[in-house]
């Protein structure tokens, strides 16, 4: 069987990176596309280690209609998996325009390269933001989506129904959404990782950068939750694992084993995690204590949120592997290794 071309776009991200990593390893060739807006070259050049060999890196801007069309002129693309996106829920709603113009027009740019050259798989990075704040636990790929609270969550839900109608007009256009709950942890190697910009706005960075020091003390957003023990529950996917559901997901596409021309896919572990469970499982695999302190609620953060996965674990034939203390020792070691670069 000829090998197989899958483009990704913000490949150079940090799960950009782990999925490639997780494609090459797999057997297909991966062209990484990104504009290096929210992230340097330290992914790329872990991935080209981990893997032994430099793979094909273009530097462009999906938001370029001409750049994009360009790409899949110059290569025969089987699939491309969509992940250069903003993502930060509070600086959406400080910019929504930037936030909706960035996110949608790049998508629209690459399915309107796909249907053009031939039809294209078409694989869309969503989240569980889609379904807001719900009563029914676990959460299906059935479950209502709720409005967006944020401009940020509003482009998930958009791109999702931009790809689901595609799909329906256009001959050859194929597409999945992948929603993943949150993605934490590191490459075992500890070569590439999450290097957020800035103050981290995520639980597991935050925390990693306060046990190295780098910040003085973690808030714990709110303890009056009606949970046991009064703090959020998430389901927490280790960023390897999420990466290999991206693999059964284009090995689906390009095999033609899909059922329907346009399907969704919860990416998570089904098992809930508090926020203080988290920070004890940290503290107990990396031997340390962690310097946190309670804060008030942060606004527009749900109680709690987990995913059923049955749909992925028996139609994608995936499985969530790790656990949540092997994935918070990678990211311990991930920020380590940052340090001694420092
Ligand atoms: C957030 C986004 C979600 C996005 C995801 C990307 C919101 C409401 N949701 O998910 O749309 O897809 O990031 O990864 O912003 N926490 C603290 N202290 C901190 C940081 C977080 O206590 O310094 C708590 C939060 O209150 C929450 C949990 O940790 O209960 C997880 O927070 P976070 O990592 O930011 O993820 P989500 O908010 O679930």
């Amino acid at each position: 069987m000829s090998r197989k071309t899958v483009l990704v776009s913000g490949g150079a991200g940090f799960i950009g990176s782990h999925v490639t990593v997780e494609l090459s390893n797999a057997g297909y060739d991966v062209v990484i596309a990104d504009n290096f807006s929210n992230c340097d070259e330290t992914n790329y050049k872990g991935v080209c280690q981990i893997l032994g060999k430099e793979l094909p890196l273009i530097k462009m801007d999906f938001c370029d209609a001409k750049a994009v069309n360009e790409l899949f002129d110059a290569h025969q693309i089987d699939a491309v998996i969509h992940f250069a996106a903003y993502k930060a829920v509070g600086e959406s709603v400080a910019e929504p325009l930037m936030y909706y113009n960035n996110n949608l027009v790049s998508f629209i740019n690459i399915i309107d390269a796909a249907r053009t050259h031939g039809g294209c798989n078409v694989l869309f990075s969503s989240s569980a933001t889609v379904y807001g704040e719900t009563d029914v636990l676990p959460v299906t790929e059935v479950s209502p989506r709720q409005p967006a609270t944020s401009p940020y969550g509003n482009t998930k839900q958009i791109c999702e129904d931009i790809l689901r109608d595609s799909v329906a007009a256009y001959d050859g256009v194929k597409g999945i959404a992948l929603r993943y709950f949150n993605p934490i942890g590191a490459h075992p190697s500890a070569l590439i990782g999450e290097l957020p910009r800035g103050v981290p706005n995520n639980l597991v960075p935050f925390i990693t950068q306060t046990a190295v020091g780098k910040r003085e003390c973690l808030s714990v957003f709110g303890n009056d939750y009606p949970t046991e023990d009064g703090t959020c529950l998430r389901d927490y996917i280790d960023i390897v694992d999420l990466a290999k559901a991206h693999v059964c997901a284009v090995s689906r596409m390009v095999d033609g084993k899909m059922k329907e021309e346009y399907e969704i896919f919860n990416v998570g572990t089904g098992r809930p995690v508090s926020v203080l469970e988290l920070i004890n499982a940290f503290e107990k695999v990396n031997d340390l204590k962690l310097n946190w302190k309670f804060a008030p609620r942060r606004a527009g953060d749900v109680v709690a949120i987990w995913a059923d996965p049955q749909r992925a674990n028996e139609e994608l034939g995936w499985t969530a592997e790790r656990s949540v203390e092997d994935t918070l020792a990678a990211a311990w070691a991930w920020e380590k290794r940052l340090a001694g670069k420092e």
